[in-house]
């Protein structure tokens, strides 16, 4: 997999506990990426090496820039490191450009981008994009976040507004707003299925997209709306920025050794109750290649030779991995005798 190092030549303060990354692109080697898209960073934190995913929030047609914005999460090893380590003039390494949320695009007709808090992030990218480059679509920017300090590109989403006042929608929702709405745009409150309902009654459902990017209560709730109005599953996309684990899906993993085939060696890795593979051949210091961690990239692709393995959290439908095949970030060894190869 390609690797290349960029400089920060940015840091940008977006809200108390949110940062913009912002990388020159390199001189020779340009990168390319689709709005949508992410990059992974590179760390590496008391020796041991971290990656993580963070989605472009520069857009490819306008910003000579590549930008990745970060909120700090709460005892996150890597967002945490980003804003208290990173800075001007530092080098980091990162993996080529990956993901295919944002990509299936219309020409004409209504694209819907519901987000919430840091999930503005691969939606602001795709905003501008659209804007920019497909005269015949109108966005619609459905944004849930606590409060105005807490709303990441605020100013930016109010320039595209006025840039683009006939095509481009906005409707903040607030949980904790401290002010009295001013615009009939802010909403107190969640997205919740009547603001779903009440936003679309007059929409089309022909030429209509679906993006969602935020936590599992929104995607969930709004994925069973949309079809219940009518929208047909297949123009609904989400992005996932964390595995979600189910405690019942987990009844029949115990703790296990499987055999690990990986750059010529064979390794017995314990896999205990709880950890995926992937995370127990990291923990135990086999720096095996991987990305997302949701299941989504592929990075982390193996083949079972022997045994059986579960995939828990996967939240898209994988129907190009062949019987045989398991993605590590998901997998869990259900019976005794795993062996696998990546
Ligand atoms: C495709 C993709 C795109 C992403 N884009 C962005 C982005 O644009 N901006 C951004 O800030 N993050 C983004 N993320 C999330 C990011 O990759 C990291 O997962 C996040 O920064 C946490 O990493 P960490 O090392 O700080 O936390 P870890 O040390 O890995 O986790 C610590 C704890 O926090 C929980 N946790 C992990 N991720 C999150 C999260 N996102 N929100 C809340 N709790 C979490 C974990 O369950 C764990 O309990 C994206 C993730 C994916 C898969
Ligand atoms: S790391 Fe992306 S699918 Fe496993």
């Amino acid at each position: 997999m390609k690797t290349y190092t960029l400089s920060v030549i940015d840091v940008k303060r977006e809200t108390s506990d949110t940062i913009t990354l912002v990388f020159k692109q390199p001189g020779l080697r340009k990168i390319k990426y689709l709005a949508g898209q992410y990059l992974t960073l590179i760390f590496r934190i008391n020796g041991r090496r971290y990656l993580r995913p963070y989605s472009f929030s520069s857009c490819p047609t306008t910003d000579v820039t590549l930008d990745v914005t970060v909120k700090r999460v709460h005892n996150g090893l890597v967002s945490n490191h980003i804003h208290d380590m990173v800075s001007v003039g530092d080098s980091i390494e990162v993996l080529e450009p990956m993901g295919d949320f944002g990509s299936m695009g219309i020409s004409e007709g209504d694209i819907y981008l519901w987000g919430v808090g840091s999930g503005i992030t691969p939606l602001i990218s795709m905003a501008k994009d659209i804007l920019i480059q497909k005269s015949g679509v109108k966005v619609h920017l459905l944004y849930g976040n606590r409060d105005l300090e807490n709303t990441i590109f605020l100013e930016l989403i109010k320039t595209l507004q006025s840039l683009y006042n006939d095509r481009f929608n906005v409707i903040y929702f607030y949980t904790q707003l401290s002010v009295e709405p001013e615009l009939p745009m802010w909403v107190r409150g969640r997205i919740t299925k009547e603001s779903i309902v009440k936003i679309l009654q007059n929409q089309e459902i022909q030429n209509c997209q679906h993006y969602i990017c935020g936590p599992l209560g929104l995607k969930d709730s709004l994925i069973s709306t949309l079809i219940e109005l009518g929208f047909p599953r297949q123009e609904i996309f989400s992005e996932d920025f964390e595995l979600i684990k189910d405690p019942k899906d987990f009844v029949d993993i115990h703790t296990r050794t499987v055999k690990l085939k990986f750059e010529h060696q064979d390794i017995n890795l314990e896999v205990v109750k709880g950890k995926g593979i992937l995370e127990s051949a990291l923990d135990a210091g086999v720096d095996l290649p991987y990305s997302c961690q949701t299941g989504n990239c592929s990075t982390c692709k193996a083949e079972v030779l022997h045994g059986q393995v579960k995939m828990i959290g996967l939240e898209k439908e994988r129907v190009d991995l062949r019987v045989n095949e398991t993605l590590l970030c998901c997998s869990y060894p259900v019976s005794d005798d795993v062996v696998v190869k990546i």
